[in-house]
């Protein structure tokens, strides 16, 4: 298993996920976050450290796209060890549904 970031860390971009990450598997977009799927060890400590409660164990039903998503772009964004500002408007984004859509122009994570 995996842990992976989800839907609601896009536009949020809290990063408080990347601090307490002790093997440093988080890598970044213009719009969100990803975890390397082959770097987590399945600590589980992000999870509860996002405000935004955008990761998720990949054990939990329907994240077969999003694991697929973070394992497509943690290959191609760079990797971030240090927390940086979130988006001015972060805390407007959090919780709309159609981010998805918004950021990667598909509403399925397989296809992003
Ligand atoms: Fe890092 Fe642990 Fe979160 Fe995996 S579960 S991304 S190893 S903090
Ligand atoms: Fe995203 Fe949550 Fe990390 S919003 S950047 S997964 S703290």
């Amino acid at each position: 298993m995996t842990y992976v970031v989800t839907e609601n860390c896009i536009r949020c971009k809290y990063t408080d996920c990347v601090e307490v990450c002790p093997v440093d598997c988080f890598y970044v977009g213009e719009t969100m976050l990803v975890i390397n799927p082959d770097e987590c060890i399945d600590c589980g400590v992000c999870e509860p450290e996002c405000p935004a409660e955008a990761i998720k164990a990949d054990t939990e039903p329907g994240l077969e796209g999003w694991r697929a998503l973070n394992a497509k772009y943690a290959a191609l964004w760079p990797n971030i060890t240090a927390r940086a500002e979130p988006p001015e408007d972060a805390a407007a984004w959090d919780g709309r549904p159609d981010k998805l859509a918004t950021a990667f122009g598909t509403a399925d994570p397989a296809a992003a």
